[in-house]
């Protein structure tokens, strides 16, 4: 058995090794096996490809099935061994695992020792530099800035599981025309730099800002403040310092509460020093031009980038008034991760609205790279849609603010809290406040990551802390039964791995159809990190659950025939395993009971 077994793939190399050896088959250059899971009344998986190979070759399909299946008899040894196949219908083709390799598997490959080391080969010893949350300062956290940290998270997790070298980057947007109004606002105000909080500096900016475009004398003292600050100025220095160190110790209230912790906070402001290089190599390469007193690159080869496209798009990395942006500041980042870093990748976390910005950037970092003959990392940006409130529309406060994060985590916690109190009302006061906020967060982070990233959601309190369907409850609810299961048996979780002689075989259709559950997490596991999408995780670890729920339900585990109650809590401690393993790369820690 291959130290990772992702059954996909294995039945595909299988089919097309025999396919090549089938001589109806010519070479099978064009055979795809087209490997899909199938039917559970018919088998585990199904191959779909020899229909639309015998229509090519003209060939009766199901005579083409056979002669396959005749070779992969033959010439695969472990074929039989490991799953019994048969022809259905016009030429399709179903396998289904034999219990005893079920068995096997979960013995050899379930632990989380071995779930780690099967998985680490995918990034293996790649560095790997993520980019989030990467919140912008002087305004407080919304509902907006979930999903990078959620998100983030989670393939920060799952890039690191799979043997990654990971730097989490926080690239905090701590520079900007912002800072010149605030500046400005803050002067004018009575207000004390000591004694500013968030709120204040949110204040005063909308107040700065309101009278920048009342009046075109403040917006010329907004503009000579930013000048000020870009210049080094002392005072305007200082100040900056203090909004920026306000901000990350409001941030990082939220990070604790969502366990987010970056290596580095490498803001704008960090590249300031680092931009004049950028605008000397895109211009000496050929790259970039003047336009209309701004520095801009286009792609002639672009629909929507180029000179000729309308709207005009060009991608601007110096602005008018000789000032960096974001795309300035982005571009020197991809050199500084190189050279710092050693990046062999980038994964960029943001919202839907900025693929073009990522899209400018890239193909900018690719000729420039190739220009100056550097290798340039392999640049991925992960994008995200928008939560909705109920009623489909951006998430508002009554006064049509939009909600504080902080808010709505602390309503997540109460509402869990709740729940708790209402189905298990006699534990300790600590132990539910533990329950509560593991609960309640990890049900708004299992709401996120369970939906497609790249569709907007509707937030649902009822849905996301429902404790059955798709949910964290439903998933921890699981774990927390079969450790109340290990309790009542006086065994430890861990430590249940019988010798299979001493073990029953697996056999009730409940039993069997966990154990393939079980078996189809890997290549779950597999294509969340392949696609940098962690809902697929999520829909393997629901199937799990629901499968053991209806296991649990059927076969009783503590029975008292040694063998079949070894093999029930070995059953139970494989599905803790890799449940447990699942919500931790989703930033989900399990709960003893709940
Ligand atoms: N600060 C940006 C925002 O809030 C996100 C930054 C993403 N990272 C980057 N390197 N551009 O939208």
């Amino acid at each position: 058995m291959t130290p990772w077994f992702n059954p996909v793939r294995e039945l595909d190399a299988l089919l097309r090794t025999a396919a090549a050896a089938t001589p109806c088959f010519n070479g099978a250059q064009n055979f795809d096996p087209e490997i899909r899971p199938a039917d559970p009344r018919f088998g585990d998986y199904q191959s779909n490809g020899v229909l639309p190979f015998a229509k090519s070759s003209r060939a009766n399909p199901r005579a083409l099935a056979a002669a396959l299946l005749s070779t992969l008899e033959k010439e695969t040894a472990c074929a039989p061994a490991f799953f019994s196949a048969e022809i259905a219908g016009p030429g399709f083709i179903n396998f289904k695992f034999t219990p005893k390799f079920l068995d096997e598997w979960l013995a050899q490959h379930a632990s989380p020792d071995a779930i780690r080391a099967g998985a680490s080969a995918f990034y293996a010893g790649r560095r790997v530099v993520i980019d989030y949350p990467s919140a912008n300062t002087a305004k407080q956290m919304h509902v907006g800035h979930l999903r990078p940290m959620i998100i983030g998270e989670a393939i920060a997790r799952l890039l690191q599981f799979c043997g990654a070298n990971l730097v989490r980057d926080n690239h905090i947007g701590d520079w900007g025309t912002n800072f010149g109004i605030l500046l400005f606002a803050l002067k004018r105000s009575a207000a004390q730099p000591e004694t500013l909080s968030l709120d204040d500096i949110e204040r005063l900016y909308k107040e700065g800002s309101a009278l920048t475009k009342a009046d075109p004398a403040g917006l010329d003292a907004a503009r000579a403040e930013l000048v000020k600050l870009q210049t080094g100025d002392p005072a305007n220095t200082a100040l900056w310092h203090r909004i920026v160190s306000i901000s990350t110790s409001a941030f990082q209230e939220i990070y604790d509460l969502l366990n987010i912790h970056p290596d580095v906070t490498l803001g704008e402001s960090f590249y300031q020093d680092k931009v004049a290089r950028i605008y000397h190599e895109l211009t000496a390469t050929g790259l970039a031009e003047e336009s209309d007193g701004a520095l801009v690159v286009w792609h002639d080869e672009h629909p929507r980038f180029s000179r000729t496209s309308t709207p005009p798009q060009p991608f601007i990395i110096r602005k008018k008034d000789g000032g960096s942006n974001y795309a300035s500041t982005d571009l020197a980042t991809i050199l500084y991760r190189l050279d710092h870093f050693h990046a062999d990748e980038c994964v960029y976390v943001t919202d839907a609205r900025q693929q073009d910005h990522f899209q400018q950037l890239f193909l900018t970092a690719q000729k420039w790279f190739n220009a100056t003959g550097r290798t340039l990392p392999t640049l991925r940006h992960v994008w995200f849609g928008t939560i909705l409130g109920e009623d489909g529309r951006a998430i508002k406060t009554k006064s049509g603010d939009p909600l504080r994060l902080k808010t709505l985590l602390d309503e997540a916690i109460e509402r869990a809290s709740a729940i708790i109190d209402e189905k298990n009302p006699d534990l300790p006061p600590d132990e539910r406040l533990h329950i509560a906020k593991t609960v309640g967060i990890a049900a708004v982070r299992y709401a996120d990551l369970s939906q497609n990233r790249i569709l907007d959601y509707a937030f649902s309190w009822k849905k996301l802390l429902a404790f059955e369907g798709n949910t964290a409850p439903y998933l921890l609810y699981a774990i927390a039964r079969i450790r109340s299961i290990f309790r009542k048996a006086d065994a430890s979780l861990p430590a249940v791995s019988p010798a299979s002689a001493d073990r029953a075989p697996l056999e009730t259709p409940t039993e069997i159809a966990l154990a393939r559950k079980l078996l189809a997490f890997p290549a779950a596991l597999e294509q969340a990190c392949s696609e940098l999408r962690p809902h697929f995780l999520c829909s393997s670890l629901y199937e799990i659950a629901s499968a053991y729920s209806a296991f649990n339900n059927a076969d009783k585990v503590l029975v008292d025939a040694p063998d079949i109650r070894a093999k029930r809590l070995f059953l139970c401690a494989r599905t803790a395993d890799i449940l447990s393993t699942g919500l931790h790369l989703l930033g989900i820690e399990p709960l003893e009971r709940m």
